[in-house]
């Protein structure tokens, strides 16, 4: 008989495999360590599992004791897998940017899931590292796993990822590639190879809004690095006592936009399902693309399944809301054709202030074009309107007429965006689009700026 003894046992020797299409324009080869074969779906597996391993030795952790981490989701999963096995409870901290997904899959295999705010420091107390030492300090019996700093998360990869590679590519690996959180997959990984061979090069991908790369450069933690962004599991506001700047050579920045677009290529064009980061990575190493030879082999590594990010990245709504998609928008039709289950709301001339502010709340729109007779006399938008209501309230009784705006352009179907643009200003917050046989529609600012963006 062939089996294994637990779940945890077929973690690991996960498959490269070579990129055929994407990498078309690289003199490389290039290789990706697809991670999602291990049973969480994630490289994550490997170091949870190690981490629970070593803290069991050390005897920070007792049979039956409560497992505590602040996680992005990965490293929960295969947190949750370690716990199930051996007999642990297991509460996961997540900040609320993290995927619906993630969340409920951590639920999923029985973890207990708290959500803490993104934008705060990471030492307010609602911060998900402080909220997760907080209850660490309070369950009896419970250990805090902190992968940021616990550098058993290094060791896995030392010990195990890093070996495989180098026993995969033959010994010939010239260049790893991969996305820096916690650090430890770089750090483990790039010791390891580089005490093969110390001519390999190990780039780490960072995002805009993170602290690594100008770090790395120039050995400043510039808090005006520090802003929000989308990019998933990689990039930090801390720096992680497993980042071990000295075995990565170069960091790459890559936007929240190209890392987006590359995930849902990698899917499409080369079949390999994977998340966000392994997006962000692809994208980053084509940026270095003038660092590799034809002699060169780079691995890539993809931390994750892109399961977890049908709702993100892989949704054409979420895309086009970020202005990620290109959909090479021409004229009026194009974009109007993009919110069809959006209807024109309007009020009558006659119709109360307060009737428009109720449509205007209830449907969540900033302006309302003003009809009389069916033609289009004016409109109201809020931040006048507010303005007025501000200064005398009973504004809110007046009918519309005597209060509204001159009425907005109207363009056909076929006006182009540069036409739209020139009409949209401070005064005027939107046009109409007249698609035909009495059928209109509204392009705000919102949705130009969505558009060109
Ligand atoms: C999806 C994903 N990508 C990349 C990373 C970064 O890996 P590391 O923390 O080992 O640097 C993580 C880690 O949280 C992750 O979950």
């Amino acid at each position: 008989m062939e089996y294994f003894n637990n779940i945890l046992e077929t973690i690991g020797n996960t498959p490269l495999v070579k990129l055929n299409k994407i990498t078309k324009g690289i003199k490389a080869t290039v290789l990706a360590k697809v991670e999602t074969t291990n049973p969480g779906n994630s490289v994550k597996d490997r170091m949870a599992v190690k981490m629970v391993d070593d803290a069991e030795k050390k005897g920070w952790i007792k049979p039956g004791g409560t497992v505590i981490e602040g996680t992005s989701g990965n490293t929960g999963m295969g947190l949750a897998l370690a716990c199930i096995v051996k007999g642990y409870k297991l509460i996961c901290v997540l900040n609320d940017k993290q995927s619906r997904e993630k969340m409920d899959i951590l639920r999923a295999v029985g973890a207990e899931v708290i959500v803490c705010p993104t934008n705060v420091e990471p030492t307010d107390p609602r911060s998900y590292y402080s909220v997760a030492r907080r209850l660490a300090t309070e369950i009896p019996n419970s250990w805090y796993v902190n992968q940021y700093d616990n550098l058993s998360n290094t060791a896995a990869h030392y010990e195990q990822t890093g070996p495989e590679i180098w026993k995969q590519t033959d010994g010939k690996i010239t260049h790893f590639v991969v996305g820096v959180g916690t650090g430890g997959t770089i750090s483990g990984i790039g010791k390891y190879l580089k005490e093969k061979n110390p001519a390999v090069k190990c780039f780490g991908i960072d995002t805009y809004g993170s602290v690594f790369k100008k770090y790395h450069e120039t050995g400043i933690f510039d808090e005006n690095e520090i802003y929000p962004y989308i990019t998933e599991g990689i990039g930090e506001d801390i720096l992680p006592k497993n980042v071990d700047f000295s075995v990565i050579d170069l960091f790459e920045k890559v936007t929240d936009k190209d890392a987006a677009i590359m995930t849902r290529r990698l899917a499409r064009e080369e079949g390999i399902f994977v998340g966000n980061s392994a997006g962000a990575a692809l994208a980053g190493l084509l940026q270095l693309a003038d660092k590799f030879t034809e002699k060169d082999v780079v691995v890539v590594l993809f931390h994750d399944h892109g399961s977890r990010y049908v709702g993100k990245m892989f949704n054409d709504e979420w895309m086009r809301e970020r202005g990620f998609l290109q959909e090479g928008l021409k004229n009026a039709l194009d974009i109007v054709s993009r919110y069809k289950n959006r209807t024109l709301v309007t009020c009558g001339s006659e119709e109360l202030v307060s009737h428009a502010v109720a449509k205007m709340k209830s449907q969540n729109i900033s302006q309302i074009p003003i009809t009389k007779n069916g033609d289009f006399v004016g409109f109201v938008d809020d931040s006048r309107l507010y303005q007025q209501i501000i200064e005398n309230a009973s504004v809110m009784d007046t009918p519309l007429h005597k209060v509204m705006n001159e009425a907005l352009p109207i363009l056909g179907a076929n006006a182009s965006l540069e036409e739209i643009s020139s009409k949209i200003n401070r005064q005027t917050p939107a046009v109409i689009i007249n698609l035909g046989e009495n059928n209109y529609h509204i392009i705000t600012r919102h949705d130009l700026v969505s558009a060109l963006a």
